[in-house]
C-alpha cells in the first residue's frame, strides 16, 4: 500500500483545563474516504481543525503530539501553505455571498493574490465544477451569485472551490447535515466518485453515512479514538465493545 497522505501520532488537544482529544493515532490512505464517527461532542470537528491549524487560533486552545502530511510535520509548516493544501467543506454550504459562481471557485487562488491567465481560469473552473458534478446545472450562468443556488448545488460550489485549489487532502466536516435526503444521496455518490482524484476525510455522525461511502471508519468516543480500521471489519467484528453498542444505536 502506498505511504498514507496524513498521520495522526499520540496527539492530543485541549480547550484550557479541559482535554477534548486523547493521545490520538491514525492514518488517512490516498485516495479512499475515511471516516471519522462519534456522538455530538466527541471531538470529531475539533481534529480536523487541529489538522488545517485553526483549532490555534482559539485563546487557551492547544495541542500536543504530531501531524504529518505526507511525512512533514503539520505543526513546523507555514499555516497558511497547510491550508492551501489541506481542502475544508463545512457543515453549512458557504458560498462568499457577494461572489458569483466562477469567482466563488476561483476564490482559493483571488484570495491568496495567486495570479493565473484568464484561460487557465477557466479552465479551472470548468473541470472543478465538472469534479463536483455541478458543471451542467451552471454552466450557462457562472456570472450569476452562488447564493440563487439549492442548498445541495451550493455545497457543491463549495466542494469545487476547493477542489480548485488540487488539495492533497479534502476534510468535510458534516457536509450533508444541512440537507435533505436527495441533495444527501447526490453528494454520498459524489464523494465515492471524488476518491478517484482526491483523498477524504469525512466527519459525520450519521452511521449509515460511514458504511455507505467510507473504506476505513474511525471511532471516537469522548476524546478518545476507540477503535480504527477498514469499514467492513469495524461494522461487522468490532473489536471494541463500545463501537459494537454505538453502532446498535445504544448511545449517541
Ligand atoms: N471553542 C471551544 N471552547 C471550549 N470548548 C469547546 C470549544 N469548541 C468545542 N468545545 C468542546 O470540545 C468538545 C469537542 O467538540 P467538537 O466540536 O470537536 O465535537 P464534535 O464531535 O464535532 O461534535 P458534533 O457532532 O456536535 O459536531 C466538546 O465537549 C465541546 O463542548
Ligand atoms: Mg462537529
Amino acid at each position: 500500500m502506498e505511504s498514507p497522505v496524513l498521520r495522526v501520532e499520540n496527539f492530543s488537544a485541549h480547550f484550557g483545563d479541559t482535554p477534548v482529544l486523547k493521545d490520538i493515532n491514525l492514518s488517512v490512505q490516498h485516495n479512499k474516504v475515511t471516516a471519522l464517527m462519534g456522538p455530538s461532542g466527541c471531538g470529531k470537528t475539533t481534529l480536523i481543525r487541529c489538522i488545517n491549524r485553526m483549532h490555534e487560533l482559539i485563546t487557551d486552545a492547544g495541542v500536543a503530539g504530531c501531524i504529518y502530511l505526507h511525512d512533514e510535520d503539520l505543526y513546523k509548516m507555514n499555516p497558511i501553505l497547510v491550508r492551501k493544501k489541506i481542502g475544508m467543506v463545512f457543515q453549512r454550504p458557504n458560498p462568499f455571498p457577494t461572489m458569483s459562481i466562477y469567482e466563488n471557485v476561483i476564490a482559493g487562488y483571488s484570495l491568496n493574490g495567486i495570479k493565473i491567465k484568464r484561460d487557465e481560469k477557466d479552465r479551472i473552473v470548468e473541470e472543478s465544477l465538472r469534479k463536483a458534478a455541478l458543471w451542467e446545472e451552471v454552466r450557462d450562468r457562472l456570472h450569476r451569485k452562488g447564493s440563487f443556488l439549492s442548498g445541495g448545488q451550493q455545497q457543491r460550489l463549495c466542494i469545487a472551490r476547493a477542489l480548485a485549489m488540487n488539495p492533497d487532502i479534502l476534510l468535510m466536516d458534516e457536509p450533508t447535515s444541512a440537507l435533505d435526503p436527495k441533495a444527501t444521496a447526490y453528494i454520498e455518490q459524489l464523494i465515492c466518485e471524488l476518491k478517484n482524484n482526491v483523498t477524504i476525510l469525512l466527519v459525520t455522525h450519521n452511521i449509515a453515512q460511514a458504511a455507505r461511502v467510507s473504506d476505513f471508519t474511525a471511532f471516537l468516543y469522548l476524546g478518545d479514538l476507540v477503535e480504527f480500521g477498514t469499514t467492513e471489519k469495524l461494522f461487522t467484528v468490532p473489536d471494541d465493545k463500545r463501537t459494537e453498542e454505538y453502532l446498535s444505536g445504544k448511545f449517541g
